[in-house]
């Protein structure tokens, strides 16, 4: 397996917990009350026929980025340095020794983005908040003019009817944390999250009412702390890992915490995780059963500690001595609990069903599997339907969003200056069709974040894998649409799978 595919495919600690497992899709909500699509009225625009592929009434459509991959100006304003600006501009560790400095200079540029999301009628922003720019070293003194930027980001997307989603981490942790306390390695920057969070809360939920905490446990930590192929670029292994995971998720429920703490009525706050998605080989009972235990079991570290306020034996058996050590009291903060989750989802694990501990086996995806440019982008629609559908089976969970979803292509401008990513177009179509399965059964998907609304810093790949709805020109700052932003803006205007 090569590095770059096991970004998503960690081998995350499998094993089995006795779970009630039978397929019974009127289990998962109130399906006379979300209802049929088909026997619903349609949404603005909808045109006949599009009445099996329509999304629930109200339905939010959405697009996201992150602050590292899109803002640059890593200078200004008092920014202080990222993990990222210090990986980056050491050689070797991005493709062509990429670095964010510029990116789609998003800082600069909002306005015209904002009205890139206009055009394409999305009612949803989900950006990162970069922290060091909110407090340079990371605790310490606040440095105002840096959470400006957000101030006037908002204000903006506000004025164009779009709603902003922050997300306070998106892995540009500051460089004097992980300086001073290891980053995530230490419990210092779990507190030292949970103070920032409070105070851009009580800063900007007058406007912003849906905050997620962190993005993608199982990215930052595994890619970054683990494989070293992520800023901080370490490599660590048992207890020290364990326990950088567990500080990871203390951050969040501390975070969780002061926003309640700090916000202003109406404040919604959840996470944004790239959960496992076991997806049954085929869906026969024992293959679904076998999937629900297998996602609790893969994200037994993230996700499932952070909904049961425990981890599971499984995992703590099998972690042994190195199990992390905790205190109840820290479950009890972990596991505070969220108005929503999000959930990014790419790609599927499959799993078939087995007689011994723990209950499944994995079933590796075949060299030929197809996949995008990507290489750890395997496409399978089915993961957006199992993501949601073991979210909210799991542990009824009763608002979720699809935080992320999206696909890299290799997208080269046509001679008319257009691009044709027709790839793109059938994995969204494909994706959207799965999930639009998973509202049809009731299972209460609120939203969608299309991955993403332009071209942008795809950390250590560079710029080389290209996720946008926009053609972004490097040299010249340019943005086109691509064919795929005419699709979704189609899918937006009639609610429907088009
Ligand atoms: C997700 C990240 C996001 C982007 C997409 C392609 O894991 O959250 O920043 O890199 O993958």
């Amino acid at each position: 397996m090569s590095k770059k595919v096991s970004r998503r495919t960690f081998a995350k600690v499998a094993g089995a917990a006795a779970l009630a497992s039978a397929v019974n899709p009127s289990a998962l909500g109130d399906t006379g009350a979300h209802g049929s699509s088909t026997t619903r009225p349609q949404g603005n625009g909808a045109a006949q026929g599009d009445s099996l592929r329509a999304f629930p009434p109200g339905f939010l459509w959405g697009t996201a980025t992150a602050s590292y991959q899109v803002e640059g100006a890593v200078k200004e304003d008092g920014r202080g340095p990222s993990i990222w600006d210090t990986f980056s501009h050491t050689p070797g560790k991005t493709v062509n020794n990429a670095t964010g400095d510029v990116a789609d200079d998003h800082y600069h540029r909002y306005k015209e983005d904002v009205q890139l999301m206009k055009s394409l009628g999305v009612k949803g922003y989900r950006f990162s908040i970069a922290w060091p720019r909110v407090f340079p070293n990371g605790d310490g003194p606040a440095n105002p003019k840096g959470l400006d930027f957000y101030n006037r980001l908002v204000d903006e997307l506000l004025a164009n009817g779009i709603q902003p989603y922050a997300t306070l981490y998106h892995w540009d942790l500051p460089q004097s944390l992980q300086d001073r306390f290891g980053g995530w390695e230490g419990r210092e920057t779990s507190k030292a999250f949970a103070d920032y969070a409070g105070y851009v809360t009580a800063r900007l939920t007058d406007r912003v009412k849906h905050i997620f905490t962190i993005n993608e446990f199982g990215a930052f930590i595994e890619v970054g702390y683990r494989w070293g192929i992520h800023a901080p670029g370490l490599k660590l292994t048992g207890l020290r890992l364990n326990q950088t995971r567990h500080h990871a998720v203390l951050g969040h429920g501390l975070a969780v915490q002061a926003i309640r703490a700090a916000a202003k009525p109406g404040t919604k706050v959840g996470l944004a995780e790239n959960i496992t998605v076991a997806a049954p080989v085929f869906e026969t009972p024992a293959h679904v059963a076998a999937a629900e235990r297998a996602t609790r079991e893969m994200n037994a570290q993230y996700l499932t500690v952070i909904q049961e306020g425990k981890y599971t034996d499984w995992y703590l058996k099998s972690a042994g001595a190195d199990a992390p050590k905790f205190t109840d009291a820290d479950l009890k903060a972990i596991s505070s609990p969220l108005d929503f989750v999000g959930i990014n989802i790419y790609t599927p694990q499959f799993v078939r069903a087995a007689d011994t501990e723990p209950g499944f086996a994995h079933v590796p995806h075949p060299p030929s599997f197809p996949h995008a440019p990507s290489p750890w982008l395997f496409v399978g629609p089915e993961a957006l339907y199992w993501g949601p559908r073991h979210v909210s089976k799991l542990w009824g969970v009763k608002e979720i969003y699809i935080t992320e979803n999206g696909c890299s292509s290799s997208d080269v401008p046509a001679q008319d200056g257009k691009v044709y990513d027709t790839d793109r177009v059938t994995y969204l179509r494909s994706y959207l069709t799965q999930l639009r399965r998973a509202t049809a059964e009731g299972v209460p998907v609120r939203g969608y974040f299309l991955w993403s609304l332009m071209d942008n810093f795809e950390w250590a790949d560079g710029y080389t894998n290209r996720f946008g709805l926009h053609y972004v020109d490097y040299d010249t700052q340019k943005r086109t649409p691509k064919l795929s932003a005419d699709f979704y803006r189609e899918v937006i205007a009639r609610n429907a799978v088009v």
